[in-house]
């Protein structure tokens, strides 16, 4: 199976504050994939790393097979932060089309993509 995330002794720390010690994973296409645990564990923080936003203290990150911080490879990723990275005043059609247009995909298209995921989601 294809990984499209490959994380191998990842460690970083706030000033003196280890928050990831030792964190390897790898994620694969195709599933869907949770990461889950209580407020402050530190996802936030893992996810940040893996994409280059915050410098890790050792270890790498590959995605689709380049090792991260890599500018170009960041255009073949799609990261919302929180929810409150969203519009609250637009539908959840309209937030899609709108980064869609950012991201350089057609009004039409990214409307479309939209429609025929929530026809799919409709069909469950
Ligand atoms: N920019 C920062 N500067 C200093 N400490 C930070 C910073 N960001 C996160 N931390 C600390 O790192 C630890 C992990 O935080 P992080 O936000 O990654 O957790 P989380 O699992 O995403 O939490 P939540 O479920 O609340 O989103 C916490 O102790 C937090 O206070
Ligand atoms: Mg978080």
């Amino acid at each position: 199976m294809n990984e499209l995330l490959i994380i191998r002794h990842l460690r970083h720390s706030f000033s003196q504050q280890l928050v990831l010690n030792d964190v390897s994973l790898s994620v694969v296409s195709g599933k869907v994939t949770g990461l889950i645990g209580p407020s402050g564990a530190s996802k936030t923080t893992l996810v940040k790393t893996a994409l280059g936003m915050e410098k890790a203290d050792r270890g790498t990150a590959m995605v689709l097979d380049t090792k991260i911080p890599n500018r170009k490879i960041l255009g073949q990723i799609g990261y919302m932060a929180q929810s409150d990275a969203l519009y609250q005043d637009l539908t959840a059609r309209e937030n899609l089309t709108f980064f869609g247009h950012i991201k350089g995909i057609s009004k039409k298209t990214a409307s479309d993509h939209s429609k025929s995921r929530s026809n799919r989601r409709s069909n469950c």
